[in-house]
This record gives C-alpha cells, structure tokens and sequence, in this order.
C-alpha cells in the first residue's frame, strides 16, 4: 500500500492502482465527469528522478495524473533485458504517490497482449536511424503499446523524457498521423550531479563502471562547444568517438549530429544540430542526447 499525506488536511491518501482496461476507464470517467484533464505518464517502472519529473510536470498542468507501469516485451529483442529488466511496483507506486499522481495503472500483460495479438503501429523513416538502426523491434513495439495506452487512457496529454529524444518524435509523428488529440510534452532530462542523466538501466552499472559513465555527457558537452565554434562536425565526431573509447565505453553503437525534428544527418556546422549517442558500458546500454547552441 503506498500513502501520501493530503497537502489541506495533513491525512495519508493511499494511490490507488488499476489493474484492467475497464477499470481504468471507469476511474477516468469519474474524473472526466468533475471537469478535470487527463494527463498520463507511460513508464516501465524501476523509477527514478527522472520519471517523477515527468509525473510533476504534469501534476503541475493537468488536474489529474495517471502513470503507467507495464515492461513491455514488444519493444526488446529476444537479445535484450526483458527478463532482467528492474522490476519494484511497491517501490515505484510509493514513489509515484509521493510525487502527487492520482492513479497508477498497472495492467496484467495478458489483457494488453491478448492470445491472437496481432496488430502493429510503425514509425517509418524517424525508426530507421539511430536507436531503430540498433535496435530493430524497439520503436514499434513503444509506438504500439503507447497507441493502445492511448486509447485505453484517452488523456488530454502525455508526458516523456527528453532522453529519449528520437521516442518523443516517435510519439508526436503517431500521433499526428492517427490523428489522436493527445498533446505531447517533453520534460528536461534529469541528471546526476556528474552528468549522467539517470536511466533504469543504470542500476547495471558496476561502481567501477559508475565512475566512467559521467564522461559520455562530458564528451557530448565538449562536442557541442566544438562545433558551436565552428569546428567541421566530422572530425569532431571523430574525436569524440575517440574519447569515449579511450574513458572506457566497451562499443559505440552511435555517435552522431542530427536535425533535431527530422533526425537527418548533419554535415554543416551553423543548423540546427542536436548530438545522439548510445554507447555500451558492461552491461548497460546508455544512450544521451544533447542539443547544439545556436
Ligand atoms: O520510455 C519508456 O519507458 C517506454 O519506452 C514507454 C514509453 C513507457 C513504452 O513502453
């Protein structure tokens, strides 16, 4: 049971926590029906900071705020950490609570992924690069699961961090393309005081491995101050690259400048640029972005 204290009367309110579509509709619906405005937060749980951003930015625009928690197998290959992804819902439903969330969903995947399920939603072209070029099930299986809780939800926003940059456009380009009346909104990454912006994934890290993580966002930092100077963004990706190798990163599956709406390369310095990396360190992948001044 996870309580937080009502801010007028100082008594603990317990978060309530949904488990079906039906249920989750009906709790909407008496919302809905006191004039409030939806807004949803979709996670995979194993929150941290980073996700109660989330959750408060929508607090502090929308009357009531629903969060998701579902590890969604669609989005991994059979190669990644579904199984050993971090799983705490008591954890994550006192934190939610503490950070002012109204309701949590928490649906069984049986009822998500019914015997039979066989539809898809796909992103084409802002898929085909970056994280989708590595990870080839992972923006259709998110585009999929965020569409049904969409629909399942029907909120009047939905709330996702800005690390995963090329996610949010994911989301914003179904959206428009399905026509769904959800806004989307994109919340600050939120980060250690070293830099790393914090991620569930995180918690792979060894302390060894803790201490070199820091330098992926450093590097970001130094190649963002390069090109804004004009450096050519080749050899500057070239010497980040470098960087990051030599603090430690075990492979780089990408570092690149892209056009921050249409994730095209860019090649000249003095556009609009936003610098996309996912690097391996043991058993973590870590992935940052960061844009480049005008
Ligand atoms: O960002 C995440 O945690 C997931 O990709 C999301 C949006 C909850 C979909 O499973």
């Amino acid at each position: 049971m996870s309580l937080r204290m009502s801010a007028k009367k100082g008594e603990a309110i317990e978060l309530p926590i949904v488990r079906s579509i039906a249920d989750l509709r009906s709790a909407i619906a008496l919302r809905r029906a006191a004039g409030e405005s939806i807004g949803l937060v979709p996670t995979m749980g194993a929150l941290h900071e980073g996700h109660l951003a989330l959750v408060r930015a929508s607090c502090s625009g929308m009357d009531c705020t629903v969060a998701t928690v579902l590890v969604n197998p669609l989005q991994f290959s059979p190669d990644e950490d579904f199984e050993s992804y971090p799983r705490n819902e008591a954890g994550d439903a006192a934190m939610l609570s503490e950070a002012g969330a109204d309701l949590l969903y928490a649906p069984a995947i049986e009822e998500i992924y019914p015997e039979g399920f066989s539809t898809k939603v796909e992103v084409t072209g802002l898929t085909d690069v970056l994280c989708g070029a590595f990870r080839p099930v992972h923006f259709s299986g998110v585009a999929t699961v965020v569409t049904k809780l969409f629909l399942q939800a029907l909120p009047d926003a939905a709330f996702f961090g800005e690390k995963d940059y090329q996610q949010v456009l994911v989301v914003r380009r179904l959206v428009r393309d399905l026509d769904i009346p959800i806004h989307i909104e994109m919340v600050p990454t939120v980060r250690e005081a070293d830099g790393l912006a914090l991620s569930s994934r995180n918690a792979y890290l060894t302390a060894e491995e803790r201490a070199v993580a820091p330098k992926l966002y450093a590097t970001l930092n130094e190649m963002a101050m390069a090109i804004r100077k004009g450096n050519a963004i080749a050899e500057t990706i070239a010497i980040g690259e470098a960087a990051l190798r030599e603090a430690g990163f075990r492979s780089i599956d990408y570092l690149d400048v892209r056009d921050p709406e249409t994730l095209a390369r860019v090649e000249v310095s003095g556009r609009p640029a936003r610098i996309f990396a996912a690097v391996h360190l043991g058993k973590a992948r870590l992935i940052d972005n960061l844009a480049i001044p005008g």
